[in-house]
């Protein structure tokens, strides 16, 4: 073993510091003494970064013993399934010892392990010591201590005798045995499922598992003994776990034990979605929100110059915007995310619109041709800071007589674009003079939704138009009836 390897692992894999693997260094120098000494194996395996795995960064094997291993096994992933011993140091930061460990590399053992910790007494590795256990039975001669595992696994399956499968077929696990040609021998009852289902077919004994289900094909190349493989198929999430069954040098099959994670998958997102913590949080936003309008008003009260007034207003408006998002989507409980829907968003902001001038005949039309829009939470907020805005400037500039006027929302969509139009039929812009109002919403609209934003040429009044494209953030339900309001 050399010190580089080890500095090699640990900087590429793991997060140690240069610190922890001085440490570590340290340790695996006496590694070999070690192994000499008490005739065991001895390993040091680090946690890798973004991965529930280890890695195995330094070995000793004793010089008195013939090795069991035959391969170098640095640079080797360990999964915590096939060595709990490991994790369990890991995660508790003590000794553990198991008697009777079935190594990654299918060996009976008895497994010391210890954690190696830094000055911070945070565990930077575990030191492994590996034993090879003498059975009774195995030494007796060596084709009995082979048929060991054989009968093991006989007692999961269910041996040639015809016997009733005991364990497997109690599991919701898949488990499914194939020869050394890759030819199914066993599958459990939800296997032999998994495998119709998945393969289309009823023929599936002693065929070649991975014509049947070519997704498997990573499985059966990967070199490995023991490997533990993600994989989508389908829309579904399986964890595969691949075991080599090898008699001496000779390969005999492979088992695999396949779970199907889907449903535990969906469930986790629904709940991170749906999460308390997040319905919390929106909770905040919205009731922060409402302590600055508060706050603002409680102002207002006190008297201020009447000149300021709209700029209260307008803050109070653009506040009130914001909060009717997280308004919505606190009152649509069973809603799968924290989607808004910018129709029903559009009429709150009209609706909680603070206007000065009550004696405007105004009337507002929104419409969306019946079609639902859903757009996420962050562009949600900009849409009601656009909408706001422009709404805003028809009620302010665009009827200064007493007239009856006509405000339209309106919003068009096609499977790339979404168009939002609002229009009035007041007096038309004279001379386009861009305030803090027009800014926000060339901003909102360029930055955040990566739209356009423009006026129209009108006989009568003005008609601005907001283009922007359908995305996974922006999504239209279409409907077959159309609804205006
Ligand atoms: N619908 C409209 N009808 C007539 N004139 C309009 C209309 N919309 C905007 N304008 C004109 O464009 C100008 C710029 O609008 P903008 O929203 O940027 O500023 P504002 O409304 O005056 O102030 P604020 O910054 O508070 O919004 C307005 O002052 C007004 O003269
Ligand atoms: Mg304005």
């Amino acid at each position: 073993m050399k010190d580089s390897t080890l500095e090699q692992l640990c900087s590429l894999y793991t997060e140690l510091t240069e610190e922890d693997i001085r440490i570590l260094k340290n340790t695996a120098s006496t590694l070999q003494m070690y192994a000499d000494l008490s005739d065991a194996y001895m390993f040091i395996d680090c946690k890798m970064k973004d991965s529930e795995n280890a890695i195995v960064v330094a070995e000793a094997f004793p010089k008195s013993v013939e090795s069991v291993y035959e391969n170098s096994v640095v640079g080797k992933i360990v999964f915590d399934t096939f060595e709990p011993g490991v994790f369990y140091s890991y995660r508790q930061g003590k000794k553990s010892v198991i008697r009777q460990a079935v190594t990654q590399e299918g060996r009976s053992v008895e497994q010391s392990v210890v954690p190696i910790k830094n000055d911070l007494h945070q565990v930077i590795g575990v030191l492994i010591q590996e034993k090879e256990v003498d059975y009774p039975a195995a030494n007796q001669n060596n084709q009995q201590k082979d048929s060991l595992g054989q009968g093991s696994i006989d007692y999961v399956m269910g041996d040639n005798s015809n016997d009733m499968p005991m364990v497997s077929d109690l599991l919701m696990e898949i488990f499914l045995l194939t020869d050394n040609e890759n030819k199914l021998i066993y599958a459990n009852p939800v296997g032999v499922k998994f495998i119709t289902e998945m393969s289309r077919t009823e023929e599936i004994q002693n065929r070649n598992l991975v014509e049947l289900l070519p997704f498997l094909n990573p499985v059966y190349n990967q070199q490995d003994d023991v490997f533990v493989f993600e994989l989508t198929v389908d829309h579904k999430n399986l964890v595969v776990k691949k075991v080599r069954l090898r008699k001496k040098d000779k390969m005999r099959g492979t088992l695999l034990i396949i779970q199907d994670l889907t449903e535990l998958r969906t469930k986790e997102k629904e709940l991170m979605m749906k999460s308390v913590v997040i319905q919390e949080i929106h909770h905040r936003v919205k009731n922060n929100l409402q302590t600055v309008a508060s706050l603002l008003r409680l102002q207002m009260r006190r008297g201020f110059p009447e000149e300021s007034r709209s700029y209260f207003e307008d803050t109070l408006n653009r506040i009130f915007s914001i909060s009717s998002v997280y308004e919505l989507i606190l009152a649509n409980e069973d809603a799968e995310d924290d989607d808004v829907n910018i129709v029903e968003l559009t009429r709150k902001v009209c609706s909680t619109m603070v206007v000065n001038e009550l004696h405007k005949k105004v009337n507002l039309i929104i419409s969306s041709n019946g079609n639902r829009i859903l757009t996420s939470s962050r562009k949600a907020v900009s849409i009601a800071l656009i909408v706001n805005e422009l709404v805003q400037n028809s009620l302010k500039h665009a009827f200064p007589e007493d007239v009856q006027g006509e405000i339209v929302v309106d919003f068009l969509s096609n499977k790339d674009f979404l168009e939002l139009h609002i229009f009035d039929n007041g007096v038309g812009m004279r001379e386009p003079k861009t305030s803090l109002g027009l800014e926000i919403v060339h901003n909102l609209v360029v930055n955040d939704l990566n739209g356009e934003f423009s006026y129209l040429p009108e006989n009568i009044g003005t008609h601005a138009v907001i283009t922007f494209p359908v995305s996974p953030e922006v999504i239209i339900y279409y409907e077959k009836e159309n609804t205006d309001s």
